[in-house]
């Protein structure tokens, strides 16, 4: 049986990895997880500098989800090289950086840094807000979002994967976008904007006010955007939003993506990646599957 899938080139043993930020830089997991069994792992945003994240609380529960709005916290990439990427080496697994900025600059000095490091992947978060541009999230706007594909393409030496934003109208017209501007793949969804309020304390429930709603409550909003983008452009995708069990990764597959991440069901069962390893394989053993490629997009 071959569970192997190819992402821009890069083979993963499985198409299971985790999302970003939702799994650290893979530490915190490896006493529950052998990584090794994982496809990829994909680390946490990645900042030119070190990011201090959000006034507290920044998260919240909803129903059959989350709210966060963690704002992106992170050590910057000169500790991330030193700490994080030896340590994922000693894994059997490949390694997906996700990096994130306030304007193309700082995107741009990241991604120079992770060309010269010993990393697979890099994945672009571009829902973050473009200062130089008033504030609205790289990724609601086609022509920025064509325009910074384009920038870091110039710099990376490794496959590009821009993250796409759910938080637009039509997904196709930003997937479409990054294809023009030399991607090499892409990754959807990232959460949808939420607010919860507190009626207790009569105020919002994160501190942020609005935050990015995730888990299996987003499941249905996710398939739906892989399914239409698999069918707007050539590139590989990996899927992600609410997925906890096989047969939601199951899903995503069928809907035509390439690999899936799994995020926030990390948090409730932190064994879900390897119980997914595990289920795909029980999957095609009892349906006769002799490889994983016969599964990808199969439903049209
Ligand atoms: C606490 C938390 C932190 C996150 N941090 C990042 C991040 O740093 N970069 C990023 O691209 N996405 C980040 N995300 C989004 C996830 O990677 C994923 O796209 C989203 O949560 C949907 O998947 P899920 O429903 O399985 O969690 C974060 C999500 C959560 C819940």
């Amino acid at each position: 049986m071959n569970t192997k899938v190819n992402i821009a080139g890069v083979i993963l043993n499985n198409p299971v990895m985790v999302a970003s930020g939702t799994f650290g830089s893979g530490a915190e997991y490896s006493e529950f997880v052998d990584l090794n069994k994982l496809g990829a792992v994909v680390t946490k945003g990645v900042a030119n500098v070190p990011w201090p994240g959000n006034p507290t609380p920044r998260i919240a529960e909803t129903y059959g989800g989350m709210i966060n709005a963690i704002g992106l916290q992170n050590p910057g990439i000169d500790v991330f090289c030193k700490r994080d990427i030896p340590f994922l080496k000693d894994y059997d697994t490949k390694i997906m950086v996700n990096v994130c900025g306030k304007t193309t600059e700082d995107y741009c000095e990241v991604v120079e840094r992770l060309a010269e490091e010993d990393i697979d992947l890099m994945e672009i978060n571009i829902s973050c807000p473009n200062v130089k541009e008033g504030g609205i999230a790289f990724g609601q706007n086609p022509k920025a979002v064509e325009a910074i594909t384009s920038e870091l393409k110039k710099r990376a030496k490794q496959p590009i994967i821009m993250k796409l934003s759910p938080n637009v109208t039509d997904i196709t017209e930003m997937a479409k976008a990054a294809e023009a501007g030399g991607a090499d793949g892409l990754s959807l969804i990232n959460t949808i904007t939420g607010m919860k309020i507190d009626v207790n304390r009569r105020t919002f429930a994160v501190a942020n006010k609005t935050g990015g709603l995730s888990g299996p409550a987003i499941k249905p909003v996710a398939v739906r955007m892989v399914y239409q983008v698999a069918n707007a452009v050539k590139l590989p995708i990996i899927g992600m939003g609410g997925i906890a069990t096989t047969e939601d990764a199951l899903e995503f597959i069928l809907a035509g993506a390439t690999a899936v991440s799994v995020g926030t069901a990390n948090f409730f069962n932190p064994y879900a990646t390897v119980e997914i390893v595990k289920g795909i394989e029980d999957y095609m053993e009892k349906n006769h599957i002799q490889d994983i490629q016969e599964l990808i997009g199969a439903v049209k």
